[in-house]
C-alpha cells in the first residue's frame, strides 16, 4: 500500500516512524515533512491545504491511504474533497469530514454539541458583536477567573483567562469589536472556569465503533511550574497516573460513548482520531475541548506505546471494521520533552545547526521544526524536536529523556526541566 501523511511536525514524524514499521506499507510519503520524516519516508513539497496539488500527487503515486495530521485541511474539507471526486473517492482518508471537523473549527458548535448530548462540560454562552451588552451582564454573573474563547481556529491562542472583571470586559471588546483574532473572534464563547488537573483522551473511530488509545498529559506553558505563555506543548507523558480504571470508565461512559453516539445521531460522519481535552474536577471528568486530530506532542508518547500495526488499524477504520481489532498497548510508560528555539512562543531565530542527534541511543528523537540543509539538520520552527523515552515508570522515562538531551545542542536551545512535576 502507498501511503501519504500530511503535516510537518513531531506528530507526523511519529506517524511516519510507526507506519514505516508496518509490512502493509510499501511506499511512504510525507508532505511537506521535516528532517525526521526524511529518514523513514520520502518528503514531498506540497501544501496541506492545496487539495488539487494533493490530488495530482496521490493519483501519480497510486496512493491508497492519506493520514491527515493537522486540523486545517480537515476543517477546510479535505475528506469531502476526496469523497466528491470520482478518481479519489475510494482512497482511505484518516480524518473526519468537514461537518464533524467543526467540533474543532468552532467552539460554539462544540459547546452546543456537548450540551445537546448531555456530556459534562463547563457552563457557557456564546456572543457576537450584537449581543455584547448581554455578554457583559453574563460576565458580571460569573465568578472569576473569566474564560473567553474565540470561536474559530486561532493557532492555539484563542483562549484567554482573566482574573478580574474589568480586564475580561476589555478583552471581550477587543475580541468582538476589534477582531483581535480576526474572524475567529466574531463569536466568543464565555464559560465557567473549571479548577482541576487536565489530561487528554484519544479515540480512534470508524463512525460506528471506537477504540480508546492510551491517555496522555501535556505541558502547554513555556515556563517551569506551568507559568508564562501558552505553547503548542512542551512535553508529555503517557499513561496519566491519576486516570485509573474507575476514572477511565467514567470517561468512556459519560464522554466517549455519548460523543460517538452523538456524531451518529447528528449525521456527522467520522473516520479518524478524536482528541478529547479533559479536566478532572473532583472525581468528575469534564470536556474542555474537542480536537479532530491527534495532539502534538502527545502523539510522540501515545504511538510509541501502541504495539498494534497502525496501518492495519487505519484499514479497519476505513472499512468500518474497528470492532474486529484488539489493541495491544505497551505496559511501559513513555515521556517526551520538547526542545524549542530560544524566544519561542514569541520571536525566535532559525537555521541553527542541531548537533548530537546520532549519539542518542536510549531515546527516540522525533523531529518537529527541523529541516535538512545540505547534510546538516537545522532548526526551522519554534518547537524543534521531541525526545521520547520509555521507562518502567513515567519518572524513569522522563529521566532518560533528560539524559539524552544532555547530548543534544543548538544555539539558544530551551526546554522545560520539570515535565511531570505536578503528578
Ligand atoms: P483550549 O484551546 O480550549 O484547549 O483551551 C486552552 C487551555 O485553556 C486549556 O488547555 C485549559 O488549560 C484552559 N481552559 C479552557 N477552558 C477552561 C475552563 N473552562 N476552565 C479552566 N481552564 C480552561
Ligand atoms: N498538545 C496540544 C495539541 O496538540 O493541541
Amino acid at each position: 500500500m502507498n501511503i501519504l501523511i500530511l503535516g510537518s511536525g513531531g506528530r507526523e514524524h511519529a506517524f511516519a516512524w510507526k507506519i514505516a514499521q508496518s509490512p502493509l506499507c510499501n511506499n511512504l510519503f510525507v508532505a511537506p515533512g521535516n528532517s525526521g520524516t526524511a529518514t523513514v519516508a520520502e518528503n514531498v513539497n506540497l501544501s496541506v491545504t492545496h487539495f488539487s496539488d494533493i490530488k495530482t500527487f496521490v493519483l501519480d503515486k497510486k496512493i491508497t491511504m492519506v493520514i491527515v495530521g493537522p486540523e486545517d485541511p480537515l476543517v477546510q474539507g479535505i475528506h469531502d474533497y476526496f469523497l466528491n471526486d470520482e478518481a479519489l473517492k475510494n482512497i482511505a482518508i484518516i480524518g473526519p469530514q468537514k461537518a464533524a471537523a467543526t467540533l474543532e473549527g468552532s467552539k460554539a458548535f462544540a459547546k452546543a454539541f456537548l450540551h445537546k448530548h448531555n456530556i459534562p462540560t463547563a457552563a457557557y454562552q456564546s456572543f457576537n458583536k450584537d449581543t455584547i451588552a448581554e455578554a457583559y451582564v453574563f460576565l458580571e454573573h460569573l465568578n472569576p477567573p473569566y474564560v473567553l474563547k474565540a470561536d474559530g481556529l486561532a493557532a492555539g491562542k484563542g483562549v484567554v483567562i482573566l482574573d478580574n472583571l474589568h480586564d475580561a470586559k476589555t478583552e471581550l471588546k477587543a475580541m468582538l469589536l476589534n477582531s483581535k483574532f480576526g474572524t475567529a473572534s466574531d463569536t466568543v464563547v464565555i464559560e465557567e472556569f473549571l479548577d482541576g488537573i487536565e489530561l487528554s483522551c484519544f479515540v480512534l473511530t470508524d463512525g460506528n465503533n471506537y477504540k480508546i488509545l492510551p491517555t496522555a498529559k501535556d505541558y502547554k506553558r513555556i515556563g517551569e511550574g506551568d507559568t508564562g505563555l501558552n505553547t503548542g506543548g512542551m512535553g508529555a507523558i503517557s499513561p496519566v497516573p491519576f486516570a485509573d480504571d474507575a476514572f477511565m470508565s467514567k470517561i468512556e461512559q459519560q464522554i466517549v460513548a455519548p460523543t460517538i453516539k452523538g456524531l451518529q445521531n447528528d449525521n456527522l460522519p467520522y473516520k479518524g482520531f478524536l482528541f478529547i481535552g479533559l479536566i478532572k474536577v473532583g472525581d468528575q471528568p469534564k470536556v474542555i475541548e474537542y480536537n479532530v486530530r491527534m495532539g502534538d506532542p502527545e502523539t510522540e508518547v501515545v504511538l510509541p506505546r501502541l504495539n498494534t500495526d497502525l496501518v492495519q488499524l487505519f484499514k479497519a477504520v476505513a472499512e468500518q471494521k474497528l470492532d474486529t481489532i484488539t489493541l495491544d498497548i505497551d505496559k511501559r510508560a513513555a515521556a517526551t520533552v520538547m526542545l524549542v528555539s530560544g524566544g519561542y512562543p514569541e520571536a525566535y531565530e532559525k537555521e541553527k545547526e542541531i548537533v548530537g542527534i546520532e549519539t542518542i541511543s536510549k531515546s527516540i528523537v522525533f523531529h518537529a521544526g527541523a529541516k535538512l540543509q545540505n547534510t546538516k539538520v537545522v532548526t526551522s520552527g519554534g518547537r524543534v524536536m521531541a525526545i521520547t523515552s520509555y521507562g518502567d515508570t513515567y519518572q524513569d522515562a522522563i529521566k532518560k529523556s533528560y539524559q539524552s538531551i544532555e547530548k543534544l545542542k543548538f544555539d539558544k536551545m530551551y526546554y522545560r526541566k520539570d515535565i511531570g512535576f505536578d503528578l
